[in-house]
């Protein structure tokens, strides 16, 4: 990347992180967000977005499947649509159905997650479910991770960015929350300046960021 546009997909649950990355990119030429989706019946995230006159879909996991759909054909679909769409960067902030290998068969351009724990820690959990085992845990210190996502593991792709947050006397989950929502919010601009400027590079699982 770099000498040319970046067309973003933000795939998403809520899409909590969703102000952030539309704030990020206001400074960014090249960059745009051609579409927001969101895997939940309810996302304010897809509000936003077709509030911007952004292409918001909601792809409800839930219903899909009560349909007798498999994840296989919804990740395809996923997949397909990105394609479609001219996406180069798939940025999963929130988006909590694992990919499967079909996703990839019909999306080539990079996929990137953020999790909000220092990865390998605290691997394959979603939402507060993550604070509420660090507290339990007693760590003193934690963090986010932003990483690829080249495969079907659940939070085991190529290391981009992390970031450490003290866990305080006292801290509770939402205290804890908010500390990490500021660091992903950061992360995430940062990568995707980082691609704007053609600095983040992935060879296998080899990530640089350039100098
Ligand atoms: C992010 O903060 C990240 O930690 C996790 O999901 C959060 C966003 O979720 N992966 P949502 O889109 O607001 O539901």
């Amino acid at each position: 990347m770099g000498d040319k546009r970046i067309n973003i997909a933000v795939l998403v649950g809520k899409g909590s992180r969703l102000p952030a990355i539309l704030k990020c990119i206001e400074n960014l030429p090249d960059v745009k967000v051609e579409i927001v989706i969101s895997y939940k019946r309810e996302s304010s995230g897809v509000e936003l977005a077709k509030e911007k006159g952004i292409e918001g879909l909601v792809m409800y996991w839930s219903g899909w499947k009560s349909e007798g759909k498999t994840r296989e054909e919804f990740c395809a679909q996923v997949g397909r649509i990105l394609t479609e769409r001219g996406v180069n960067l798939v940025v999963m902030a929130g988006w909590d159905v694992i990919l499967t290998k079909e996703y990839f068969e019909e999306f080539s351009g990079d996929t990137m997650n953020i999790h909000p724990s220092l990865l390998p820690a605290f691997a394959g959990l979603h939402g507060s479910k993550v604070q509420e085992e660090v507290l339990k845990s007693g760590i003193r210190e934690t963090g986010a991770t932003l990483h690829f996502v080249i495969d079907e593991g659940v939070d085991t792709g190529p290391i981009i960015l992390q970031e450490r947050v003290k866990v305080e006397d006292g801290e509770t989950v939402e205290s804890l929350e908010q500390k990490i929502h500021e660091k992903e919010d950061a992360m995430l601009c940062r990568a995707i300046t980082l691609c704007a400027e053609g600095r983040l590079r992935k060879e296998g699982k080899n990530v640089t960021l350039g100098s």
